[in-house]
């Protein structure tokens, strides 16, 4: 997201969320912020009522910053996620003596979690190590290996004594070999979450209409400016319209402009077909299209969230069934320890995978929080506020976006019948699919082997091969594997169409792409799980690979760093795991004699 640097947005007040276990000295460090800022104590700012999270402010020169302070994540987490309270900024504390504790790294995978992306470390109590330089880059390595694991890049790591005021708001004597800001000067650095109104435009579409014979759109614009003329896209629907006037609740003619907080009525160019729930945004910075995505979730429900179990999602207008995939980590609300029984109740803040029939339009909550932040409901009850992230998952409009046009389908003289006849056997794909290491190249070029050898026209597609050729400029992001295997998807269904028998071996982890692939090729595609469990594959280990991700040297490593999703329904199960090899090919093998059973190519060709 771009950052606005305007003058509007520099003042904006800052919101920070303050971080560090009992004893790590919290309280002394907001006390010392208040008291060297002269600002009130905290008794005097709280109105005496008994609040559970309580708010204290103070001025770093040109702007407010209010400090959400919390004794435990019990109290901020539930007014976070669900859109009550909203952090800019986190300071977490580690104590020097201490040093990085696991009640740090927990603190800081929930910052991660929540979507805060600016911290500052502060590493207190710097009095009780004598102010030692190596003890603080001790401590600073140690937590940027630690951060660096979570995904969180501290803008910078301040040494102080919160209780002495050791660079709180002045630079320290006692730590002259310190060259960076003091506390209030990182404040300072720090930006105010962008306006409502500096975001890209999303308007959820509350209800869909008609005006003078034209197409009336209403709903209230969550973030942006809308203009007349703009071209909106509709996601999920993916279609496109101008704003050909605009009226807003507050204004009896119509306007020009509109913007974030307005209740329009925007009646476009076209009457195109759009249901309540969609949402509008301009055309180069719209949510991303998924049927899958990351939530983080504070539970609220009776009974415990259950996988597998399908609840209604309410994100902005837009309203669908998803089911819990997975449960990937639960935590203790108090402790932020992890559960090991993963029983995710209103104890515990979790985070969970979440799937939906139909493809959905989100915002990551850290870019648009307006948009990226959803509800689930089970039956009338209200059972979790949730974030959205997309980490690990592919943005698939591209994926679902036809932008050739003009083109007309030319028919084949040969047909599919003659080309049977002389082949002997049917097209198809066979799509290989399962971990690095699980044994895909393998098996698939054996199974080529044995089947040419049959009399069958077979060929392999192989990842590690068409990445060097037709999809070299492909990575390993989850866009670019969702490309790759849309690529591989489409040429498979070629081949198949020519009347070959495509045997396709990429790890494909998304059932989304697959599911395309599969579509490509409709009655002709064979979907063959090559199954084999993380901890088998990495004892393979047949290119080194695994080794390198978990030493941290591949990025997205797919069962270590990014995800891999298990075919629901596939035509074929080969467990590599607990079968030899020979035994895997002759189950294919068989498959495929059952499937394609070779006929005699006969002379009666009908062409
Ligand atoms: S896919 O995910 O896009 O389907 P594909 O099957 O084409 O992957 O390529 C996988 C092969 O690329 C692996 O067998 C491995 O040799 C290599 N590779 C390199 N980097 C990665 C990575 N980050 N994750 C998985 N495989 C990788």
């Amino acid at each position: 997201m771009p950052r606005n640097h305007s003058p509007t947005t520099a003042q904006q007040p800052l919101n920070l969320v303050v971080v560090g276990h009992a004893g790590s000295g919290k309280s002394a460090l907001i006390g010392r912020l208040l008291h060297d800022t002269g600002s009130p104590p905290p008794d005097k700012q709280q109105d005496g009522a008994a609040l559970e999270v309580s708010r204290v402010s103070f001025r770093t020169g040109s702007r407010d910053c209010t400090v959400i302070d919390a004794s435990s994540p019990r109290e901020f987490l539930p007014t976070m996620v669900g859109g009550v309270d909203c952090a800019d900024a986190a300071i977490l504390i580690v104590d020097a003596a201490e040093g990085v504790s696991e009640l740090s790294r927990r603190q800081a995978y929930l910052l991660h979690l929540l979507g805060i992306r600016q911290v500052a470390v502060v590493i207190n109590k710097m009095d009780l190590v004598a102010f030692g330089q190596d003890r603080f880059a001790e401590v600073s390595s140690e937590l940027s290996q630690c951060l660096s694991e979570i995904g969180i890049a501290p803008a910078l790591v301040v040494p102080v004594s919160a209780r002495d005021g050791d660079n709180i708001a002045r630079r320290s004597k006692n730590m002259a070999w310190y060259g960076g800001p003091s506390v209030l000067e990182a404040l300072e650095r720090f930006q105010s979450v962008t306006l409502f109104v500096d975001q890209p435009l999303r308007l959820p579409i509350q209800d869909v209409g008609e005006l003078e014979g034209r197409r009336l759109l209403t709903g209230r614009i969550e973030t942006g400016v809308l203009r007349v003329g703009d071209a909106l896209l509709l996601s999920p629907s993916n279609k496109i319209a101008h704003a050909h006037s605009i009226k807003v609740s507050s204004a009896e003619d119509s306007v020009a402009t509109a913007r974030a907080g307005d209740s329009v009525g925007v009646i476009l160019d076209e009457k195109i077909y759009v249901e309540a729930g969609e949402m509008a945004s301009h055309e180069e910075n719209p949510p991303q299209l998924t049927t899958v995505f990351r939530a983080s979730l504070v539970w609220n429900g009776a009974e415990p969230l259950e996988a597998g179990k399908t609840y209604t999602l309410q994100l902005a207008t837009q309203e669908a069934r998803v089911a819990v995939q997975s449960i990937e980590h639960v935590f203790e609300m108090d402790t932020l320890a992890e559960r090991v029984d993963g029983t995710v109740d209103s104890d515990s803040f979790a985070e969970v995978i979440l799937r939906g029939r139909q493809i959905l339009a989100v915002d990551e909550f850290r870019v648009i929080a307006r948009t990226g932040r959803f509800a689930l409901i089970d039956g009338d009850q209200r059972v979790a506020d949730g974030l959205v992230s997309m980490e690990g998952y592919p943005d698939q409009r591209e994926a679902l976006t036809i932008k050739s046009t003009n083109i007309t389908s030319v028919e084949h003289r040969v047909t599919a019948k003659s080309r049977l006849q002389r082949n002997g056997h049917g097209g198809g794909v066979l799509w290989l699919t399962g971990l690095s290491g699980a044994g895909k190249s393998t098996l698939a070029m054996a199974v080529e082997q044995h089947l040419f050898r049959k009399g069958f026209h077979v060929y392999v597609l192989d990842g590690d091969n068409v990445r060097r050729g037709l999809n070299a400029n492909l990575g390993f992001s989850p866009m670019d594997r969702a490309e790759n295997i849309r690529r591989i998807g489409e040429v498979a269904a070629l081949f198949a169409d020519s009347g070959i028998i495509c045997v396709s071996a990429f790890i494909s982890p998304y059932q989304s792409d697959r599911d395309r692939a599969r579509a490509a090729a409709g009655d002709d595609f064979h979907e063959i799980y090559i199954k084999a469990d993380l901890e088998t594959c990495e004892q393979r280990d047949p290119k080194g690979l695994y080794r390198k991700a978990r030493a941290g040297e591949i990025q997205d490593f797919t069962g270590i760093s990014a995800p891999y999703e298990e075919p629901v329904t596939p035509e074929l199960c080969v467990d590599t795991a607990n079968h030899t090899i020979d035994e895997c090919v002759q189950h294919i093998v068989d498959y495929v004699n059952r499937v394609f059973a070779l006929k005699p190519t006969a002379g009666d060709r009908d062409d």
